[in-house]
């Protein structure tokens, strides 16, 4: 079989801010909610993909701590709709050997939904073929906030405190740095996510919206990232 890729350079964690379900709903006359639930079957898509190509981490950008702000109703059917999903989703984690985890702030998530994601962790936890973040209620700013606040309560002294050390504070422990990230529905801004650990990250934008992004696309942004020459503000001899 031809390979769809060239061999090498493949980027070992990607990061996806799956952005414009809204304006793919309102854009086909349909409510948001639409959109959403659109989103979350892309997102099973996707998460099946990228460990078929290869990715060994993948952090999905699901809700973000500024979208408590939107109307009660349509955040009620995303958390509706995040536990509709853990709850199927988590055995066909299993069988794909998905270890599942969540970062941020999950102590303001209703309680079924906060059950359902520790499930999923403890369910997943001994899988190797890929990890899977969902970030949710998760904000950049925030989750460094309450990095500090863990150094502190440590009683950590500032000798302790280091770039390597710091990031075992952050939720995403144990993870490498996202080496690519995807922002859909053609907006180009990070939005709060990842803030200290996409310091490098390559980044790449498309104008599709979230519920449109297949397959292809993501092929097509792996193949982008592979030709892309990383710096890390050295020069090459
Ligand atoms: C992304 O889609 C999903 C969430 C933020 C929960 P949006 O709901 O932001 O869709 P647009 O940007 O309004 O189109
Ligand atoms: C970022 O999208 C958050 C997620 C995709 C979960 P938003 O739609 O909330 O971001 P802004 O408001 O356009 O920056
Ligand atoms: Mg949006």
């Amino acid at each position: 079989m031809k390979p769809e890729f060239p061999p090498g350079n493949m980027p070992g964690h990607v990061g996806i801010i799956m952005d414009g379900n809204g304006r793919w709903a309102e854009m086909k006359g349909l409510p948001r909610v639409e959109g959403h639930r659109r989103g979350a079957e892309r997102a099973k898509e996707i998460i099946e993909a990228s460990k078929e190509f290869g990715v060994k981490a993948l952090t999905l950008y699901a809700f973000s701590l500024e979208n408590w702000q939107r109307p009660k109703a349509e955040v009620a059917m995303i958390m509706k709709l995040l536990e509709v999903y853990l709850r199927r989703e988590m055995y066909e984690f299993v069988k794909e050997g998905i270890h599942f985890r969540a970062a941020g702030d999950l102590n303001r998530l209703p309680q079924g939904v906060r059950n359902l994601v520790a499930q999923a962790e403890a369910l997943t936890s001994a899988c190797k073929n890929m990890v899977l973040t969902a970030a949710i209620s998760y904000g950049g700013r925030d989750e460094i906030v309450r990095a500090v606040k863990k150094a502190l309560q440590s009683g950590a002294s500032p000798q302790d405190i280091s770039e390597s050390s710091f990031a075992d504070l952050l939720d995403t422990k144990g993870l490498p740095d996202p080496d690519l990230i995807i922002r859909t529905s053609g907006e180009k801004r990070i939005s709060n996510f990842l803030l200290w650990q996409s310091a490098y990250s390559e980044l790449y934008f498309t104008d599709t919206l979230w519920p449109e992004f297949g397959r292809e696309e993501l092929l097509g942004a792996l193949r982008d990232y592979q030709v892309r020459d990383r710096r890390f503000g050295a020069v090459k001899l």
